[in-house]
């Protein structure tokens, strides 16, 4: 077989068949395959004529099919199956050709099949593909890891292939090993915090504005068109606009209330808690999954004691529908600076040199978080690199200061009604934690070294002191 592709797609399950469709609609020939090789068939038959495409039954087939250095896409379920297609393929290569996962792995994954496959001259390049099965097709927001080497050959095609914002393309190197894993599994975990307040927004407008699911739809309709503006407050509209076929009711409402969860949200609480990177939006986010599932605990709660208030009047729940944009923006930018806070805790950990201007870029588009806001993100990177927190941009700190009143009061109004918004909660908190003058964990540094002799330090003088509890008069020691 004559090597003409200039990739190759192996597993063409939903993911990879449409990448493989989108790098043939772009011009790219490319060398298809799959396990069971009816879905190859498939494939050719049903889609043969958008592009150029090289079906293979088998491994050796593929490889042959593929020009040099030979560039080959896994598209398969992360953990055993990777690593199963990664040993059946890389004996068949040779030093400088290049392995790209576009799965949903694990970054710890990537690193570990990264650092085994250089020792034998092989690039492994670890990518998040962001936007499922449509942004495969049409565009999808491409993060890379791997080498920089790797990414000279295969930026051009990701870039090709991913969505446009501006002209401007949603595909970009990350950084080295598993960085492109680890960002993707960061957006995941924003898009949960984000997800978790436009619920909680709509179930403060529907249990205290007394709005119903349409009129909601309309409150969305109309944030979309400010600074809210983003894919996902454009189909929570949608969402709520929807009437179920079948009893003419809100879709809303006869939706089961017990939301899934896949891998990449709790892999980004677990790999912050490593970290030691505060993400509590994200994590309040996964746990209000994790709770609304939770039947029986539920059923046990049922019934208790919670505050209650009189519904509000028409001109109030204007008001108050105002307050909610400002207490859902605010949690926002909180909810987004912990991602890239966390970002900066990985990069600093791994050794990664991550642009965060550059994620911002390329989260604009393609990827289930693009938002309009991003570009100020972005923007705020540009304009310093090194910048610590959003909240040392002017713009969203006076933001946030306008916030204030009706973010603290929009939380305690749902406190008293007995609402839970713990996403609101949490990052409120994140906000109040990081700007106290002081926080009471000088107190549980005194508790830890009384029950433990954990030492501390003093806010007076250098060095590291002990109080030995138990002799008389409690005397300080230094270590
Ligand atoms: N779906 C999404 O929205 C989305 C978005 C971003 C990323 N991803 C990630 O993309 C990857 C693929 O997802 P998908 O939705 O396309 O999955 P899918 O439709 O279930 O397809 C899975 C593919 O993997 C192949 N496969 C499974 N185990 C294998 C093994 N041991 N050896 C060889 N091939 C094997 C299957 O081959 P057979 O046909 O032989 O079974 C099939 O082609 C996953 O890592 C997923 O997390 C998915």
């Amino acid at each position: 077989m004559n090597a003409t592709a200039a990739i190759g797609v192996t597993g063409l399950g939903v993911m990879g068949r449409n990448l493989a469709r989108n790098f043939a609609r772009n011009g790219c020939t490319v060398a298809v395959h799959n396990r069971t090789a009816g879905r190859t068939r498939a494939l050719i038959e049903v889609y043969g004529d958008e592009g150029t495409f090289v079906p293979a039954e088998s491994p050796e087939e593929f490889v042959a099919a593929l020009e040099r250095p030979r560039r080959l896409m896994i598209m398969v379920q992360a953990g055993e199956a990777t690593d199963a297609v990664i040993d059946e393929f890389a004996p068949l290569l040779e030093p400088g050709d290049i392995i790209i996962d576009g799965g949903n792995a694990h970054f710890a994954d990537t690193r570990r099949r990264e650092a085994a496959l250089r020792e034998r001259g092989i690039h492994f390049v670890g990518t998040g593909v962001s936007g499922g099965e449509e942004g495969a097709l049409e565009g999808p927001s491409i993060m890379v890891g791997g080498s920089a080497e790797a990414y000279d050959v295969l930026g051009p095609m990701f870039e090709t292939i991913s969505a446009k914002v501006g002209g401007e393309p949603c595909a970009a190197h990350i950084g080295s090993d598993g960085a492109g894993h680890f960002v993707k599994m960061v957006h995941n975990g924003i898009e949960y915090a984000d997800m978790q307040l436009i619920a909680e927004a709509y179930d403060l407008l529907r249990q205290v504005a007394g709005y119903t699911p349409a009129e909601i739809a309309d409150v969305f309709r109309r944030w979309n068109e400010g600074r809210l503006g983003s894919y996902l407050i454009e189909i929570t509209a949608e969402v709520l606009a929807h009437t179920d076929p079948e009893t003419g009711g809100p879709f809303v409402d006869i939706v089961a209330d017990a939301a899934g969860q896949k891998g990449t949200g709790r892999w980004t609480v677990q790999t912050a808690l490593d970290l030691a990177s505060p993400v509590t939006a994200i994590a309040q986010a996964t746990f209000a999954r994790a709770a609304s599932g939770q039947r029986d605990l539920r059923a046990a709660y049922a019934g208790l004691p919670g505050g209650t208030r009189p519904p509000l009047s028409r001109t109030e729940a204007e008001r108050f529908t105002s307050q909610v944009e400002h207490a859902l923006y605010a949690s926002k930018v909180i909810a987004y600076d912990q991602g890239w806070k966390m970002i900066q805790d990985a990069a600093a950990e791994y050794g990664w040199k991550i642009d965060l201007g550059t994620v911002a870029r390329i989260w604009r588009g393609g990827c289930i978080i693009r938002a309009s806001f991003l570009d100020r993100i972005r923007a705020a990177y540009a304009f310093d690199r090194d910048l610590v927190s959003l909240l040392g941009e002017m713009e969203f700190a006076m933001e946030i200061t306008d916030a204030q009143v009706p973010w603290r009061e929009i939380i305690a109004s749902a406190a008293r009604r007995g609402i839970p918004v713990p996403a609101f909660s949490a990052a409120l908190a994140h906000y109040d934690t990081l700007r106290a003058d002081r926080l009471p964990a000088a107190l549980l540094q005194g508790q830890r070294d009384y029950f433990g002799a954990h030492t501390y330090q003093r806010v007076d003088r250098p060095g590291t002191f002990h109080t030995v509890w138990t002799a008389p008069g409690r005397p300080e020691t230094t270590t």
